[in-house]
């Protein structure tokens, strides 16, 4: 079972990063396939920490090939403090490899991004401003740089003879922050980056494949979740990637008969940062107490999380997109002393019971959310002996919770996350051995 997805089956912050961590454990490489610095990531290694956006997290395992696939945008200026920190804490980036077809955010794309939320007046997408979606509609449009292009000097000087009056007219237009690079600067700072990822530019399809036919075992570690997702999300208040399971093989380029087994990483409640709807949002006391006891806020933009109970139409349209196999269910912890819980089976819209997540976006803000109520449980003081004692010892009240989810959705919850260390986790079946 060598090829491993991980999902975040709602608008992101599923806590991905922990779950792609305790698996990672047996893998030799954890592959990144799309997105961009605007997914946040702290990592602790020997009590330093390290805020990672544009570097992936497995950078920071020596012993693990760390791969930026080619469906990733990749910010190198925010790169390069990242790698400085790294080094100047005595670390190596050596086991980092990037995609030579991967793409590059650059500074215009920053500027175009808060130029185009301004453009859209009271009703933006609420974007991390890091400049993704101009990056996205650059490649698009077949005007993108690509970090491949670094090596061929004489098409890089014609890309940015062309493209730095294209941009300037664009931000002049937009009434944007203005761009004051030179065809020269610009010429001079890219080669500079050559430098940094000299010796870390392959073709990463082939060394993926290559491992996977070898029989290793890779993560391929997906970013945001699958409600962001460009074609499947709640369109326009989506990212600009494909956050579902396909998108890791566009984004990494491997072929669907090469991924097994696909993770979706659902929180037991549900959040969203940025705008657009959320049927089970909650409001004013009964969100705070929720966003304090999970501590939901966002780690690149610093934005409290929206908070709400969980939604099983939404994870029923995430996990039909990626196809989960297992679900790691994280941060029920954070649910322990509620006294009831709701989880929403249906939405109601215009008097019509509905299922399937609907495509309108009028529909969606329509509808009303049809509560199961449940019994809530009681917390425990020693996380350590919860973990021992292994699944069938949690709360009753709890294991009803999960086994709705079960029910609901036909995948088993093979992951119970009972709080935010690597050793708080009860695994009922490893992916990896199954
Ligand atoms: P963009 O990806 O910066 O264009 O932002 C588009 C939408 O995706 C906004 O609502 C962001 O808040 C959301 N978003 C982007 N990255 C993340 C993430 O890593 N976690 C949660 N939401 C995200």
């Amino acid at each position: 079972m060598p090829g491993l997805v991980i999902i975040g089956a709602q608008w992101g912050d599923e806590g991905k990063g922990k779950i792609t961590d305790y698996l990672a454990e047996d893998a030799e490489m954890v592959v990144r396939f799309q997105g961009g610095n605007n997914a946040g990531h702290t990592i602790i290694v020997d009590g330093k920490t390290f805020k990672l956006q544009a570097l992936p997290s497995g950078v920071l395992r020596p012993d693990k090939t760390a791969v930026i696939g080619n469906g990733v945008v990749i910010n190198m200026e925010e790169m390069e403090g990242e790698i400085k920190r790294i080094v100047d804490a005595g670390g190596s980036i050596a086991n980092l490899k990037i995609s030579d077809r991967a793409h590059l955010i650059m500074n215009y794309h920053k500027k175009l991004d808060g130029a185009e939320e301004k453009y859209r007046g009271n009703k933006p997408v609420g974007t991390t401003k890091k400049g993704i979606g101009p990056a996205y509609q650059d490649k698009i449009s077949r005007i993108g740089f690509r970090v491949g292009d670094l090596y061929e000097e004489d098409l890089l000087k014609e890309k940015i003879s062309f493209m730095i009056p294209y941009k300037k007219d664009l931000l002049d237009m937009m009434d944007a922050e203005k761009c004051e690079c030179t065809n020269g600067s610009l010429f001079a700072k890219m080669m500079r980056w050559r430098d940094m990822v000299d010796g870390l530019v392959c073709d990463t399809s082939v060394l993926i494949n290559d491992a996977l036919d070898a029989g290793k075992k890779i993560v391929f570690e997906g970013a945001q979740g699958a409600m962001l997702d460009i074609d499947h999300g709640t369109y326009p208040y989506v990212t600009s990637s494909s956050t579902c399971a396909g998108g890791a093989c566009t984004g990494a380029g491997v072929a669907p008969k090469k991924i097994d087994s696909v993770i979706g990483c659902l929180k037991a409640y549900t959040t969203r940062v940025g705008e657009g709807p959320m049927v089970t949002e909650m409001e004013g006391e009964e969100e705070e107490e929720l966003q304090r006891l999970g501590g939901e806020f966002g780690v690149v933009t610093g934005r409290g999380r929206r908070c709400g109970w969980l939604d099983l139409v939404q994870a029923e349209h995430s996990t039909r997109l990626s196809g989960f196999t297992s679900i790691a269910i994280t941060k029920i912890d954070v649910l322990c002393g509620y006294k009831e819980v709701k989880v929403c089976t249906a939405y109601e819209i215009d008097g019509d019971v509905i299922r399937h997540f609907p495509a309108s976006l009028s529909k969606i803000e329509a509808a009303k959310p049809v509560y199961k109520t449940m019994k809530g449980w009681e917390g425990w003081n020693d996380t350590a002996e919860v973990v021992r004692n292994g699944y069938e010892a949690l709360p009753e009240e709890m294991r009803s919770y999960i086994s709705l989810i079960e029910e609901s959705l036909k995948v088993p919850v093979d992951i119970v996350s009972v709080g935010p260390g690597r050793e708080e986790t009860i695994v009922r079946r490893n992916p990896w051995h199954s």
